[in-house]
């Protein structure tokens, strides 16, 4: 991927943004693109239609940009994202952030739904990324650096902006009693985990783990975006008995849209508050 790749895009998506900049990119994860219904003067664009962009395959995953102002701040969404699990090479996966950075946005919100590996955590709760785990993965790094983006050994101490981040666990705080912090760990899928690489996440210092965010939150952090991450708790991850029964059960796509389903209301209330920092 050159330069040239993201620029096209960059420009294909200028020509349909009229005079709105946005300041906020946000990335909505499974079952949370309600937040759609918010937009005021909302301009859609579908990824198929965007020079480079690579299209969503999972369902649950919507495929396109919404662009528009929510209570008079301008902000772009990706309703539906890429995951490495359906076949894309990383460079596609990340192919949006740097598109948004070519755009001018320097914030940028990671959402997710994420199975919950803390003991402490219950189905529902909302966990404010702090740090994450993804050593024994491809780093979305990996290849010839553009230098126009970042330096060639980029500094990961920081990834996920402290400010931000505590404004948004207040801001969860306000709306529900399940706001929690943690560390995401990236597993690359689609299998879910085994309850023993479970186990080992959990002594590694995982709290919540996906299939997603990671590869994203690396190539924002690279181009020096301020970037906040919040994980939906859709399920107990592999053999982790849920609050619900103390039975472990077998984990489904099912059981996760239907948690994300049925917090995706408080979700929007929480997001939209948070778009007003901007
Ligand atoms: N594991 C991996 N990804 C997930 C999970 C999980 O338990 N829940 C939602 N996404």
């Amino acid at each position: 991927m050159e330069l040239e790749n993201y620029q096209k895009a960059t420009n294909y998506i200028k020509s349909k943004m009229g005079n709105i900049s946005p300041k906020l990119a946000i990335v909505l994860g499974s079952g949370l693109g309600v937040i759609a219904d918010e937009f005021e003067d909302l301009i859609t664009i579908k990824y198929k239609d965007i020079p480079g962009f690579p299209v969503s395959t999972v369902s649950g995953h919507a495929g396109e940009l919404l662009i528009g102002k929510i209570n008079g701040v301008s902000v772009i969404a990706m309703n539906g994202r890429f995951h490495y699990y359906e076949g894309y090479d990383l460079k596609d996966v990340t192919f949006p952030i740097r598109v948004f950075h070519l755009l001018g946005i320097n914030d940028l919100l990671l959402t997710n739904a994420a199975g919950g590996i803390n003991l402490d955590f219950k189905v529902g709760d909302f966990m404010v990324i702090n740090d994450q785990l993804s050593f024994f993965a491809e780093s979305a790094l990996r290849g010839k650096n553009l230098e126009e983006f970042g330096t060639r050994f980029p500094s990961m101490s920081q990834i996920y902006d402290k400010d931000l981040s505590q404004k948004l666990l207040d801001i969860i705080n306000k709306y529900t009693s399940h706001a929690q912090t943690g560390v995401y760990a990236y597993m690359k899928g689609p299998a879910y985990e085994t309850p023993a690489e479970i186990r080992a996440l959990r002594i590694l210092g995982a709290d919540a783990v996906g299939m997603s965010t990671v590869p994203e939150a690396i190539i924002a952090k690279h181009c020096g975006m301020r970037v906040v991450g919040v994980s939906c708790i859709t399920n107990m991850a592999a053999g982790i008995p849920s609050n619900l029964s103390i039975e472990t059960k077998e984990l489904s796509h099912k059981e996760v849209n239907e948690t994300a389903d049925r917090v995706r209301f408080v979700f929007k209330d929480i997001v939209k508050e948070y778009i007003q920092l901007f």
